[in-house]
């Protein structure tokens, strides 16, 4: 079968290691099973696994993907939960020291067969394209966590994004939107700040930009090159909520802020089933639909991977099968 994979891993140049072509189809072991793929979205983790971060060599040849909608053994239409936790694991499965998200441990979903866990399987409703409902496993769920389980924030309060165009930014403006929230954003340009805005964010920055008034929330995916800019922004009291670091691990810590200001930092990675479900009726009750930026059959996922890695994105990057 077509599948986009990494044999090994290249920390300097990824997209040299990038492979689409064939793969032996995944077998699916008791208690799991096969989704036949329809749609599947890139996330920034499938770059970082090219270039081996979380993704050691031998556990290569590894299929990329996190994120994938399509059909059940029974043709069901379905969106699959990307977080594998332990088979005996029960509650919050983002909690499980030994969860995976698939294309970590367990191959990944850029491909036309993907095997997972029965309980990963969801029910897509009829209202959401395959592609829209691809979207929602990783970067609007974690948008979703970051928001509504972790933040605290209420309806008519202000967060700001940092960084407009991806796939988690999208997600936090529209979600952001959705729940009252006055949403201010930090774009890279004038394109980016422009389509931020027409998503629904109140005010758009550049990066780093002084704001005219300091933030109740800041949602960070950005890392090293907006932390500082992040912790300046909040209100005493404030909460910072972190799940990504695409620039950079190793911020300056701030701490004199943190403590004098007494901020909240809170981490926050994917979500749980259960909050899969949440963000799939809130998309089917509201209307709202994820942001994409580009449509690409499987077969050309090498033009979004490259898209994503030079910064050129307006949203979600989804491939179709
Ligand atoms: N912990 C989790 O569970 C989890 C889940 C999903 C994602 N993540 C992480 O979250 C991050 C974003 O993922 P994604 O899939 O949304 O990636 P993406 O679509 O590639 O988006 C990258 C975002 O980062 C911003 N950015 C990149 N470099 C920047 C710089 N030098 N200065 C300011 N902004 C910069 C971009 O801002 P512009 O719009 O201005 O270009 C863009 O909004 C990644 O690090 C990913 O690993 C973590």
């Amino acid at each position: 079968m077509l599948a986009a994979f990494v044999s090994t891993p290249a920390p300097k140049d990824p997209l040299s290691v990038l492979e689409v072509a064939d793969r032996p189809a995944p077998e699916a072991p008791d208690g799991w099973t096969t989704i036949t793929v329809k749609a599947a979205s890139l996330n920034h983790h499938d770059l970082f696994s090219l270039r081996g971060v979380g993704l050691p060599a031998e556990r290569m040849p590894m299929i990329l993907g996190c994120d994938a909608a399509g059909l059940d053994p029974d043709g069901n239409e379905v969106v699959v939960h990307a977080v594998i936790a332990s088979p005996d694991w029960q509650g919050d499965e983002t909690l499980d020291p030994k969860r995976s998200l698939l294309s970590e441990v367990h191959q990944g979903a850029l491909a036309e067969q993907v095997v997972v866990p029965k309980r990963n399987v969801l029910p897509k409703p009829a209202e959401l394209s395959f592609a829209e409902a691809a979207c929602l496993p990783t970067a609007w769920l974690t948008a979703y966590r970051m928001l509504f389980v972790k933040s605290g924030l209420r309806p008519g309060q202000t967060v700001l994004v940092q960084g407009a165009s991806g796939g988690v930014a999208t997600a936090l403006i529209v979600l952001g939107r959705t729940a009252g929230l006055r949403v201010w954003v930090t774009g890279r340009s004038e394109e980016k700040r422009a389509a931020a805005l027409a998503l629904g964010a109140d005010q758009a920055f550049e990066t780093g930009a002084r704001l005219p008034a300091r933030v109740d929330g800041v949602m960070e995916t950005v890392g090293e090159a907006t932390w500082s800019h992040s912790i300046k922004s909040l209100k005493p009291g404030g909460v910072l909520v972190t799940s990504g670091a695409t620039t950079g691990f190793n911020p300056g810590a701030e701490l004199n802020r943190v403590f004098f200001t007494q901020l909240s930092v809170i981490g926050s990675t994917m979500g749980t089933r259960g909050e899969l479900e949440s963000l799939v009726e809130l998309c089917r009750v509201t209307g709202i639909r994820p942001q994409i930026d580009v449509e690409l059959p499987l077969a050309r996922a090498r033009e979004g991977f490259e898209r994503m890695l030079e910064g050129r994105t307006a949203g979600k990057i989804v491939f179709t099968v």
